[in-house]
């Protein structure tokens, strides 16, 4: 059986508040320390990770997520190894369970970006190392960390915030933004088309429970964002939709358009974030995503940072601990 104390990331409901608080700063100083590297070519934590591999499984197309996971291995001392599924004996000749006692043989740390919950599940179930999820259907919970991480960087901080989500709401990445506002205690508007599965409810209201942190849907999204710090846009076609959707999904999410008449109704320093890949033109037009409001570039440089730091915690605990201690 797997070790008791090895960690997974499946959801952000494997993370508590003070985690979280303690992976963006390792974060931050993990993005200043690169920062010091390019002027000094000294990076202090470019061998924390010395001698690790970290197995990158992907059974659906990446640019970020692969990039940021190979460069960030390679910044912290370590290896990524990029495997797809479509070239490996997985579910024909092997089961997911032989797969991840063979790789937990071999590696330190596992990710996955698969099209099914079961999937990632199936491989933590029998993984003595950690394994993250890199997106399936149901979160998405790396980009979480670097969402947060931008939050940070942009307003100092989450607390007294209320972001707005438009758009597709039966998402894997808004199931993890729902989670994590209620996590943090921040609020969240929600409007889209789409049903958020109650599963996610139960766990978003046992979170908000302790947090105190409001998430609601709304009926338009001219409702959702009166008022707000964050307007937040996904795609209207995550992978895997099939083409002869795309009509008919333009039609149901277009009233959820993030366009620039929308984004007057927030307040007149909300952000826009995405994390991409994005359609202008689809979830949002090219004046918002393009505008001086947008920081979805910065939150896509934020999945290297705040992966480097989840990538520690996970397989390096006492070295982790040793950086919150001396930040
Ligand atoms: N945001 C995100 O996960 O991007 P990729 O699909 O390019 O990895
Ligand atoms: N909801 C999107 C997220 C991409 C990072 C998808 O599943 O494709």
């Amino acid at each position: 059986p797997p070790s008791r104390t090895v960690r997974h990331c499946l959801t952000m409901c494997d993370f508590t508040k003070e985690e979280v608080v303690d992976i963006i700063r390792v974060a931050i100083a993990m993005k200043k320390s690169r920062k010091i590297f390019m002027e000094t070519g000294f990076d202090r934590f470019s061998d924390i990770l010395k001698g690790f591999s970290l197995l990158t499984l992907f059974e659906k197309p990446s640019l970020r997520t692969r990039v940021s996971l190979e460069v960030g291995m390679h910044q912290l001392g370590g290896q990524a190894i990029f495997y797809s599924i479509a070239d490996s004996p997985l579910g024909k000749k092997e089961s997911i369970e032989d797969t991840g006692k063979v790789l937990a043989r071999m590696c330190q740390g596992i990710t996955a970006r698969v099209a099914s919950r079961k999937a990632v599940r199936s491989l933590a179930e029998v993984s003595d190392v950690p394994v993250i999820n890199a997106l399936d259907d149901y979160a998405h919970p790396m980009q979480m960390f670097a969402d947060l991480q931008t939050i940070v960087e942009c307003k100092g901080s989450w607390d007294g915030l209320t972001m707005c989500y438009l758009g597709d709401l039966e998402n894997n990445v808004t199931y993890d933004l729902m989670r994590l506002a209620a996590l943090m205690g921040y609020n969240m508007h929600l409007a889209g088309a789409g049903q958020v599965e109650e599963g996610v409810w139960t766990e978003v209201k046992a979170l908000q429970e302790k947090s105190g942190s409001k998430v609601e849907v709304f009926k338009t999204a001219q409702e959702a964002a009166a008022g707000v710090d964050v307007v937040y846009c996904d795609s209207w076609m995550s992978y895997g939709i099939p083409k002869d959707e795309e009509k008919a999904r333009i039609e149901m999410f277009m009233p959820y358009q993030a366009n620039a008449g929308l984004m007057k109704l927030a307040k007149p320093d909300c952000i826009f974030m995405n994390c991409l890949p994005a359609a202008r033109g689809m979830e949002q037009t090219s004046e918002v995503i393009d505008g001086p409001q947008s920081v979805v570039f910065d939150q896509a440089e934020n999945r290297l940072h705040a992966q480097k730091a989840l990538l520690t915690f996970l397989m390096a605990r006492k070295k982790f601990d040793e950086i919150v201690a001396v930040p």
